[in-house]
This record gives C-alpha cells, sequence and structure tokens, in this order.
C-alpha cells in the first residue's frame, strides 16, 4: 500500500514516515520545506534504511497534486502539511486560513478527481475550545477556539466531514492530538522549531542546552494541584504508531472517524520541568510569569476510543519523553 504524506518532513511527518516504512508501507512524501528541511528526510532514509519518493510541493498547487496523483499510484492520504503556531495565527489569520484551509481544499479537490478518498487528518485538542471539561471526549461540541490556527483545524473537522455526507465512498479520519513531544530513539530525528519556540518542552531542552537562559513559567494559579497548567503530553513515536493503527483501518473500510491520540494522564509545567532536570541532569532555571493569554488550566485526552476501535495506547511515559529529546537536543544543539 502506497500512502502520500504531506508535511512529511516536518516533527510528526518524519517520525510517521520512519513508521510507515517500518510497518512496510510505501510512502510519497510532499513538502514545501516551509518549517523543515531536507535534512529530516536524509535522516528517515538513515534510521529505515529505506528510500521513497519526494516532492518538493505546496498543497495550495492544484496542478502540482495532479501530477503527483498522475505519476504515482496513491491509496491513502495522510496530511501534517499546516501552519502551526498559535501566536503567529493572530497576527496572520489569513496566511493560517489560505495554508491550512485552503491547502486543504486544494489537496481534497486533487484527491477527489484522482479517485482516492481515504484522508487521515492531523487536528488537535484546541478544537474542544474552552466550554468543555476534562477528560475531553470525541463525542463533545467543538468550537470555541481561542485562536485562528485551533480555528482551521476546526473548520477542516468540519469540512471534511461534509466531503463525506456528499460521498460516502469517502474514509475520513481525524486525529486529534494532544501534546506531541520526544524524539525518535535514535537521537537523529526531532522537533526542530525556528526562532525561539512557543511551546513548552522544545523552549525547556533549549533552556538545558544554554541556548536560551530561562523559561518563563505561564501562570502558579490556575486551580490544577501545583497551579500550573496541566497538559496530557504524547510521545511523537506512539502519535505516529497510532497513525499507522488509523491507516490501516481507513484503507480497509470507509466512514467519518474521530480520535483523540493522548495518553489520558495530566502534567503539569513544574512536573515536566522536574521529569526533564532527571532526564538530562541539569538544572532548568525557570521564573513565573503572568498566564498566557487563551491558555486554559487543563487539558487531556479520554483516550478510550482510540484503545477500543484502533487497538492503541500510548506506551511511553514521560520520563521516556523527556530523555529522548534530550538526546535529540544534546546530539543536535542547532537543530538539522
Ligand atoms: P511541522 O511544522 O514540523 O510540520 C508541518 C510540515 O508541513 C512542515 O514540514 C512544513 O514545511 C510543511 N508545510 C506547511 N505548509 C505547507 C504547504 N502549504 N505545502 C506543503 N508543505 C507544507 O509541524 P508538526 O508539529 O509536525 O505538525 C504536523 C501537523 O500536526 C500539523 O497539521 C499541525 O497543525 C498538527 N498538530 C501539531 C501539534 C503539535 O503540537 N506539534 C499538535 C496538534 C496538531
Ligand atoms: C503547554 C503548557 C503553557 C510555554 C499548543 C497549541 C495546541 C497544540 C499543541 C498544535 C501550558 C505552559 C508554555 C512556556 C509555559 N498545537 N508554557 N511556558 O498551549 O497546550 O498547546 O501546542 O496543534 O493547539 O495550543 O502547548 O507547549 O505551548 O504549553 O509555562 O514558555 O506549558 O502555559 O500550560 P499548548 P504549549
Amino acid at each position: 500500500m502506497s500512502i502520500l504524506v504531506t508535511g512529511g518532513a516536518g516533527y510528526i511527518g518524519s517520525h510517521t514516515c520512519v513508521e510507515l516504512l517500518n510497518a512496510g508501507y510505501d510512502i510519497i512524501v510532499l513538502d514545501n520545506f516551509y518549517n523543515s528541511n531536507r535534512e529530516s528526510l536524509k535522516r528517515i532514509k538513515e534510521i529505515t534504511n529505506k528510500d521513497f519518493k519526494f516532492y518538493e510541493a505546496d498543497i495550495r498547487d492544484k496542478k502540482a497534486l495532479e501530477e503527483i496523483f498522475k505519476n504515482e499510484k496513491i491509496d491513502a492520504v495522510i496530511h501534517f502539511a499546516a501552519l502551526k503556531a498559535v501566536g503567529e495565527s493572530c497576527v496572520k489569520p489569513l496566511e493560517y486560513y489560505e495554508n491550512n484551509v485552503g491547502g486543504t481544499i486544494t489537496l481534497c479537490q486533487a484527491m477527489k478527481e484522482a479517485g482516492c478518498k481515504k484522508i487521515v487528518f492531523s487536528s488537535s485538542a484546541t478544537v474542544y475550545g474552552m466550554n468543555n471539561h476534562v477528560p475531553f471526549v470525541e463525542t463533545m461540541t467543538t468550537g470555541g477556539t481561542t485562536n485562528p490556527y485551533g480555528t482551521t483545524k476546526y473548520f477542516i473537522e468540519r469540512i471534511l466531514m461534509d466531503i463525506y455526507d456528499s460521498d460516502n465512498d469517502w474514509n475520513i479520519t481525524i486525529l486529534r492530538y494532544f501534546n506531541p513531544i520526544g524524539a525518535h530513539e535514535s537521537g537523529r530525528i526531532g522537533e526542530n522549531p525556528n526562532g525561539i519556540p512557543n511551546n513548552l518542552m522544545p523552549y525547556i531542552a533549549q533552556v538545558a542546552v544554554g541556548k536560551l537562559e530561562c523559561l518563563s513559567v505561564f501562570g502558579d494559579n490556575y486551580d490544577t494541584p501545583d497551579g500550573t497548567g496541566v497538559r496530557d503530553y504524547i510521545h511523537v513515536v506512539d502519535l505516529a504508531i497510532g497513525h499507522i493503527k488509523a491507516v490501516a483501518k481507513a484503507l480497509e473500510s470507509s466512514g467519518v472517524n474521530v480520535y483523540n491520540l493522548g495518553t489520558g494522564v495530566g502534567c503539569s509545567v513544574l512536573e515536566l520541568v522536574k521529569a526533564f532536570e532527571k532526564a538530562s541532569g541539569i538544572k532548568i532555571n525557570y521564573k513565573i510569569a503572568p498566564r498566557r493569554d487563551g491558555d486554559i488550566a487543563t487539558c487531556y485526552a479520554d483516550a478510550s476510543k482510540a484503545r477500543n476501535e484502533l487497538g492503541w495506547i500510548a506506551q511511553r511515559g514521560i520520563d521516556e519523553m523527556c530523555e529522548d529529546t534530550w538526546r535529540f537536543q544534546k546530539n543536535n544543539p542547532n537543530g538539522y
């Protein structure tokens, strides 16, 4: 079976490519390198000792997509390509809607024309918005997102569901990721943010390696055990394996399926800092700062649907997530 992976050079995409190749799938990777580079593709080949086809292309480029679908036999698409910086999306909403929503529409048009009707989409726990209570369950009402990035994910979910309603031959699989962290155990691929990281784990890792001075902990007066924000951190390799399970099911059936990919366990900012200190043996300098706009106190998954229907369960705990992040950071202090 042959899978087109959009955004396959990126953080989650590269780890998923490794697991797809290890599972025996043929892959075709598409990326415009907006937030990645060729080195990750080289390292996927090095880790797996397998080769694959790559197209440097943009999901908004209909002609390029038509060419790919003409040249390749594609059974399903795993669609990672997107812009993902929450803060930036508030400053550049049009770019986010154009790239994420517009790009997905163009991709689905090309898929439809080529008769490829199976798509696994990278959504986010952010679609549960501000108005639901933990643990988040797939049946909850979505929306109430707090930034344009999150709204792109909400809109795309709706668009994909409408595509299915119009044509029941499609398989639409929506994966709502919680907070992916960690890296491949080889230390060769991992998260490689441009500039100052927005997310907690890469920030901690860059403080540890001496690139950043001090972590700001955004709020210590939330209604949580230690007052800091609680999230459901999930190892990126577990997340990647979730895609293998999801695509295998998608290849066999049609329908719309939504799955949370999380551990079901919450971890606070200060707990993650402590776990990272233990994994790295390095003291993380931090200070308490005001809350960040748009943050909620607590976010974790009810992960039972993916367990029951996909037979998927996250295996790796917080200590392993920190050890693997640290190995990648230490070995690649300046990224790829
Ligand atoms: P990433 O930025 O590392 O990977 C995205 C890849 O898509 C990059 O390689 C980028 O160059 C490429 N890309 C972007 N726009 C493109 C376009 N128009 N055409 C072709 N390629 C394009 O991000 P990631 O963390 O690997 O995220 C992958 C997906 O998962 C995204 O859809 C993201 O929104 C979603 N997601 C990520 C997180 C997270 O915390 N990392 C959480 C939930 C959901
Ligand atoms: C985690 C916790 C912060 C940075 C975001 C997106 C979400 C998804 C995953 C893509 C929170 C605290 C953070 C820092 C801190 N992305 N924090 N100091 O906000 O849960 O989710 O990434 O889809 O859509 O919103 O992740 O890593 O930014 O924050 O104290 O420098 O760490 O307040 O409690 P978040 P995060």
